[in-house]
C-alpha cells in the first residue's frame, strides 16, 4: 500500500473534467475513430481527463510531466497490467496472454524487467542492420507482384508484406512456409477472438463455445507446435544461426548463467511475432495513403530515391541519404501511430496536475493525442515531412516553425518511451524506410473509394475494412 497522504490533495477524482454521459447514436460516432474522440476530449477538457468507460473510469493524460512519470521515470508505480481493473474474474486473464504468454509485451514486474535486460542486446543497431538486405529482398519480391492499373486492398499486401520480414528475420522461413500460414489462420487481421478482448462483451464472448473461438484454439495450438518445432531444429544445429530465434537461443542471465528455457523462448518468439507485423503493415499503409493523396511530396520522395539508388536495391548503407524517406516514415508514424495509446494500470495512488487518481485505475498515454499538441506540431493534420527534417528545407514553402526547434521528446512517441519503450524500433524505421525505397522505385499509389475515416483502433490503428488502391508503375 501507498504512504502518500491523499487528505489534502486539492482536488478529488469527481471533479477530473469529463464528458457527458453519451447517447447511442453519439456512442457509434465515437467507435467510428476513438483516437480522434481522445484528441478532441484533450483540446476540450484539458490535459487530465476522466472519460467514463462502462462501470470504470480510465485517464487520459496529456502534461508532458505526467507522462513522464507515468511511462518513464515512475515505472514502479504504474505497469502495464491494465486489465486487472476490467470486470470479470482475475483468473479469466487477457486473450492476448493467452497468445503471448509472459513475453516481453504481456510481462510486468521484476520478471519482465529481467526479461528485457537479457534480450536487449539482441536488438543491438549492428544486428538488426544485419537485416538489411533481407528486408529489401522481400520488399522488392512484393513489388514484383504488383500489375499496372490493379485495384487492391493495399493493406492486405503490407500485411503480408510485413509478416514475411518478420517470419524471415525470427525464423529464416519465407512467407509460403507452413509457419506463415498457421499464423494467418490462427489470427486474422480483422475480427476473432484476439480481437474481441476490448470489445464491450469481448471477455464473455471469448468464453462461450462459438466456431471463432474453437479455429483459435486450433490455430495456437498449431503455432506453438511449430515454433517449438523450430527451437528444437536450432537445438539441434540446424539453420546459419543468425535470425532472432537462434540469437534468443544463445541469451544468457550473466548472474546465474542460464539459458531461457522452451516456454520463455516460445513467449518472446511469439510475442516478436505479433508485435513485429500488426504494428509496421499499419505505419506503411499509411504512409502509402499519405504519399497517394501528396503526390508532390511523392514526387520528392521518388526524386531522392532514384537519386540515391539508380537501379538497385537499398542497402543499410544508403539509409542516412535517404533522409526524405525516412522523414515521411517518421510523419506518417506521427500522423497515424500504430500504438496510438499506451496504457497503464496505477499501482498506488497519485496527483496528477493536482487531481488525484485513486489506485487500480486505468491510465491512458496516447501517441495520437500528444502528435497532435499544437505547441510542438502547428497545423497538426497536416502531411509534412520537412518537420522532421534537421535542416532549413529549400523545397518547403511551410514555415521554419515546422520544425519547433527544442521539441521535447515525449512531444513524439511513436514507439513510447521509458523501460518499456518498443524493443523492435531500430527493426521497424530500417525496415520501413527501406520498404518505401524499395516499393517506390517502380510503383505509385492511388487511394480509391471513401478515406478512411473509420479505422479500428483494437490493437493498434488500422483503417477499417483495408484500404483500396490502384497501382501504377513509375519505370
Ligand atoms: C512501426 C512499427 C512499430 C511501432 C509503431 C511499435 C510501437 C511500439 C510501442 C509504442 C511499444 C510500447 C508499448 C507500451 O509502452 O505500452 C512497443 C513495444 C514493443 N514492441 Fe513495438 N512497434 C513497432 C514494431 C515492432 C517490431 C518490428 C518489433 C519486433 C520485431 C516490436 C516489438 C515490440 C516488443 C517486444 C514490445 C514490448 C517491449 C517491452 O515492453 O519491453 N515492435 N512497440
Amino acid at each position: 500500500m501507498t504512504d502518500v497522504d491523499t487528505s489534502e490533495w486539492s482536488a478529488h477524482t469527481d471533479s477530473i473534467p469529463s464528458p457527458e454521459v453519451m447517447g447511442l447514436k453519439e456512442m457509434r460516432e465515437v467507435i467510428k475513430n476513438v483516437p480522434r474522440y481522445l484528441s478532441g476530449l484533450r483540446d476540450q477538457y484539458g490535459p487530465v481527463v476522466r472519460v467514463p468507460m462502462g462501470k470504470t473510469d480510465a485517464f487520459l493524460v496529456s502534461d508532458f510531466d505526467v507522462v513522464q512519470d507515468v511511462i518513464i521515470a515512475s515505472s514502479r508505480r504504474f505497469d502495464k497490467d491494465a486489465q486487472k481493473t476490467g470486470p470479470g474474474p482475475d483468473d479469466w486473464g487477457s486473450s492476448l496472454e493467452r497468445v503471448l504468454g509472459k513475453g516481453l509485451v504481456t510481462s510486468v514486474g521484476t520478471y519482465h524487467r529481467r526479461q528485457r535486460r537479457l534480450i536487449q542486446p539482441v536488438f543491438h543497431r549492428q544486428r538488426i542492420a544485419g537485416y538489411g538486405s533481407a528486408f529489401a529482398s522481400i520488399a522488392a519480391e512484393a513489388s514484383a507482384n504488383f500489375t499496372e492499373g490493379e485495384r487492391f486492398n493495399f493493406h492486405e499486401e503490407m500485411y503480408e508484406l510485413a509478416l514475411g520480414m518478420v517470419t524471415r528475420t525470427l525464423f529464416d522461413v519465407s512467407l509460403e512456409s507452413e509457419a506463415a500460414a498457421r499464423i494467418r489462420t490462427a489470427f486474422p487481421r480483422e475480427g476473432g477472438p484476439l480481437r474481441w478482448e476490448l470489445s464491450p462483451f469481448g471477455k464473455i464472448l471469448l468464453h462461450l463455445p462459438l466456431p471463432a473461438n474453437r479455429q483459435f484454439k486450433q490455430g495456437l495450438q498449431a503455432v506453438d507446435e511449430i515454433v517449438y518445432g523450430m527451437i528444437e531444429d536450432r537445438r539441434r544445429g540446424k539453420g546459419d544461426g543468425q535470425d532472432l530465434l537462434s540469437l534468443l537461443l544463445q541469451v544468457t542471465d550473466a548472474d546465474t548463467g542460464e539459458y531461457l528455457t522452451d516456454l520463455e523462448l516460445r513467449d518472446e518468439a511469439i510475442t516478436l511475432l505479433m508485435a513485429g507485423h500488426e504494428t509496421s503493415s499499419g505505419s506503411l499503409t499509411w504512409a502509402y495513403y499519405l504519399l497517394g493523396t501528396h503526390p508532390e511530396i511523392r514526387e520528392r520522395m521518388h526524386k531522392e530515391i532514384d537519386w540515391v539508388l539508380g537501379d538497385r536495391l537499398p542497402t543499410v548503407e544508403d539509409l542516412p541519404r535517404l533522409m526524405f524517406t525516412d522523414a515521411v516514415y517518421s510523419e506518417a508514424l506521427r500522423l497515424y501511430p500504430p500504438a496510438w495509446v499506451l496504457v497503464r494500470r496505477s499501482l498506488e495512488d497519485y496527483r496528477a496536475n493536482g487531481y488525484h487518481i485513486p489506485r487500480n485505475s486505468v491510465i491512458m498515454v496516447s501517441p495520437y493525442v500528444l502528435h497532435r499538441d499544437t505547441t510542438w506540431w502547428p497545423e497538426p493534420e497536416r502531411f509534412i515531412p520537412s518537420r522532421f527534417l534537421s535542416f532549413e528545407d529549400p523545397f518547403d514553402s511551410f514555415s521554419g516553425q515546422a520544425k519547433a526547434p527544442g521539441r521535447p521528446k515525449l512531444a513524439y512517441l511513436p514507439f513510447g518511451a521509458g523501460p518499456r519503450q518498443c524493443i523492435g524500433n531500430v527493426f521497424a524505421q530500417m525496415e520501413g524506410v527501406m520498404a518505401l525505397a524499395t516499393l517506390s522505385r517502380h510503383w505509385e499509389f492511388e487511394p480509391v473509394g471513401e478515406p478512411p475515416n473509420r479505422v479500428t483502433s483494437d490493437f493498434t490503428l488500422q483503417p477499417r475494412g483495408g484500404l483500396e488502391m490502384v497501382a501504377h508503375r513509375r519505370r
